[in-house]
């Protein structure tokens, strides 16, 4: 039975289309929301990157509800007209995007003063929403897909031209509702409470396998909203630079080795991973980073993240000779595949120094990773044709890329996994990297970048990801404000203690260098990585250069990816070893907490990183606009936004955690965190 027909809808006579809003300005077409007429139908445009399409895993009675789903945003005069189009969306897509109603105007943040609203607030969300579909920082912009493949800032284009119609008429005393992309409402609340709350594939716990994202994104009910594609708070390229740039010069730092005439090996040119090459630059190193795909080799040649690609093995065992000998800054791209390069190296007697490796693991067997002795081409042909013989490649060079790691750990390389699952399907291939002794959490015989790095270099001080944007749109109001970040952090340095002084002196180098690094994309947003005092000190300085008049309204914000964020096992909490990494207390208090502490949207999402099911993850947004009011909440709000994880870090025997705590606790008398004993191994 055709389920279609027996909808049994009227043709509807008379339909008038609207051809484009050409009359309308910028603000009034954001005002009207889901247009009263039908918009003309928009052609698929092949110029852009889209989203693949989504596996078929509707029955015929679910693809039904997914177009009754689809079509309640709608009055029922359009609906024949609407469901053979949404019908062909969602079975030559899997999905029902309602291409249609994709808004006419160019899709960018415009300085706060062109959005129409009644609260200032409101008007900066709209900013970063449509900073997140800008199609210079959006990866699928069509399919309102940010990055990561399904991070979704909303699931269909009547989702967005409702929530933004919402914003602009919303005042300081209510609050808008997101259920997964869905707006569900503006509710009364008051001025000091958030004025969006964004919840993103928040599921009941036995639901939240992969396939259950399929079936319920394709219904429309929820989405993935990765971190900061969900939470409106993505500023493009320039937060993995930074991150992989702290990484690589923590990394150096483990091994007590300067970068000047170091070399660092990895793999991956594309979304993150790419960031691999310039961060090596900026750290000082010599870097070789092998990608198998030629387009996306010259992308990043061409944009001047890497600066030359060889393709002969020979050549580059010379270049990388040279530049360790004359302790070159430079980036080399090997096109082909990584394991030949750690087994040339091997041969050849090359030292490398840190080793890490960023294939997309987390998805092996589409593409996420290339089996070598076969050119790129053969592997694409082979995935389609012959999975099952593509994934025993896969797993025999997962096999080859360990045993080639092992022989360079033996002889001194630092291995780290970088978060891409390379351990887990390395161990899954049967490949050599389990630890001798294994114990919880210390599984594998490498550690993962958190563990070893991040973890305990940063996010138990309280480093992490802070961010701004200059609502203005002005460069000079960035610039001003790297400035006053940059002398905001050079004075506490003066009195820092020895335990944090190179996360500090790593964020001055940054923030000095951050103009030079040219990675502003859209909005203009800066990213350095401070602790609770640097975020609250600094965001106190902007706020009151607002308030001077010196620069416009400022949003905060921060990577999930982040001390007390995020409740992520393998990844943002692996450095957790009291047995509490599969809890995710601290990311639901995280948002509960920064929501009644003055943030101006919160979010909390299922999935981000490491996938659907693997983690709890949420953020903030807050305007500055220079009043009492807003220095009252970024003190309030920062303060536990940051002191949170480390409370929590701390009570898992993180040493620098208790650190950090003891120091918080006596900056500021009101807080009381229950510390840890410690006991003495030799009882047991
Ligand atoms: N950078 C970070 O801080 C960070 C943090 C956490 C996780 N990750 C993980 O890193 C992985 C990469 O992310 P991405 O956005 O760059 O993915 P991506 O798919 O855009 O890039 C991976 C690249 O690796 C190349 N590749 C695959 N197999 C190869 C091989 N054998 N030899 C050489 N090149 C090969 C692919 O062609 C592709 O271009 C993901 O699994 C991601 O979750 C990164």
């Amino acid at each position: 039975m055709n389920i279609f027909k027996t909808l049994n809808f009227q043709p509807t006579v008379n339909i008038k289309h609207r051809t484009l809003n050409c009359n309308m300005t910028f603000q009034e077409q954001i005002q009207q929301g889901i247009p009263s007429q039908l918009p003309q139908p928009k052609p698929y445009e092949t110029n852009i990157n889209h989203a693949p399409k989504r596996k078929e895993i509707l029955g015929e009675e679910e693809k039904k509800l997914a177009l009754k789903n689809a079509l309640r945003y709608f009055e029922p005069q359009f609906h024949a007209e609407l469901l053979p189009e949404f019908r062909e969306e969602l079975e030559k897509y899997g999905r029902i995007y309602m291409y249609r109603f994709r808004p006419d105007y160019e899709m960018k943040a415009r300085p706060i003063s062109e959005y129409p609203g009644k609260s200032e607030q409101a008007k900066a969300i709209m900013l970063m929403i449509q900073n997140n579909l800008d199609y210079a920082v959006a990866q699928h912009p069509h399919e309102l897909i940010t990055y990561g493949g399904n991070g979704a800032v909303f699931s269909n284009w009547a989702q967005y031209l409702l929530t933004m119609k919402y914003l602009s008429e919303m005042t300081d005393e209510q609050t808008l509702v997101m259920y997964s992309g869905h707006p569900m409402g503006l509710f009364p609340s008051h001025k000091d409470a958030p004025r969006v709350v964004v919840t993103n594939g928040m599921m009941i716990p036995n639901y939240s396998k992969p396939d259950d994202w399929e079936k319920f994104n394709a219904l429309g009910v929820t989405q993935y909203g990765q971190m900061t594609a969900g939470s409106y708070m993505y500023i493009g390229p320039q937060g993995i630079v930074h991150g992989t740039t702290i990484t690589v010069l923590n990394a150096f730092r483990k091994i007590n080795k300067e970068p000047k005439g170091g070399l660092f090996v990895t793999s991956g040119l594309g979304g993150m991973s790419g960031a691999q090459p310039k961060a090596g630059n900026i750290a000082g190193c010599v870097t070789v980073c092998a990608e198998v795909n030629p387009k996306i080799t010259k992308i990043r040649h061409d944009q001047k993240w890497v600066n030359e690609i060889h393709e002969n093995l020979d050549e580059l065992v010379e270049r990388v000779r040279k530049a360790q000998e004359n302790k070159e800054t430079v980036s080399l791209a090997y096109l082909g595949n990584i394991v030949e390069v750690w087994e040339k190296f091997d041969k050849e007697n090359i030292r490398i120094d840190i080793g890490s490796d960023q294939t997309s693991l987390h998805n092996p067997w589409a593409g996420g990773y290339y089996p070598a002795g076969q050119s790129f081409e053969e592997s694409n042909k082979m995935m389609a044709e012959d999975p099952e013989l593509f994934k025993e490649k896969v797993q025999e060079t997962l096999r080859r890329h360990a045993e080639a790691i092992n022989k360079h750990t033996a002889k001194g390389t630092y291995f780290f996994d970088y978060g891409n699952a390379f351990l887990l399907e390395a161990s899954r291939a049967g490949a050599d990297v389990m630890a001798d002794n294994p114990t919880l959490g210390r599984e594998f015989k490498f550690p993962s970048y958190v563990q070893d790095i991040m973890g305990p270099m940063c996010f138990d001080y309280g480093f992490g990801p802070f961010r701004w944007v200059c609502t203005s749109g002005k460069p000079e109001d960035l610039q001003k404000t790297d400035d006053i970040a940059c002398a905001v952090l050079e004075e506490i340095q003066q009195n820092s203690p020895e335990e944090i002084q190179q996360q500090m002196k790593d964020n001055i180098q940054w923030i000095k260098g951050a103009q030079e690094n040219n990675l502003v994309v859209g909005s203009q947003a800066r990213i350095l990585y401070a602790d609770a005092e640097g975020r609250m000190k600094i965001a106190e300085a902007f706020n009151k250069a607002i308030r001077n008049g010196e620069v416009g309204p400022i949003v905060l914000g921060r990577d999930h990816h982040d001390v007390s964020g995020t409740d992520s096992p393998y990844r943002e909490t692996s450095n957790i070893y009291d047995g509490s990494r599969f809890t995710a207390d601290m990311a639901i208090h995280n948002v509960i907490g920064d929501s009644f502490r003055g943030a101006t949207w919160v979010s909390i999402h299922n999935g981000g990183g490491v996938g659907w099911g693997e983690v709890i993850n949420g953020g903030f947004g807050m305007l500055l606009d220079g009043s009492d009011d807003a220095d009252r909440r970024l003190k309030s709000m920062l303060f536990w936004d940051v002191n949170n994880g480390i409370s929590r870090r701390s009570w898992a025997r993180n040493e620098g955690a208790v650190f950090a705590i003891k120091r918080a606790m006596e900056a500021e008398p009101k807080l009381k965190v229950t510390l840890p004993n410690f006991v003495d191994e030799n009882l047991f």
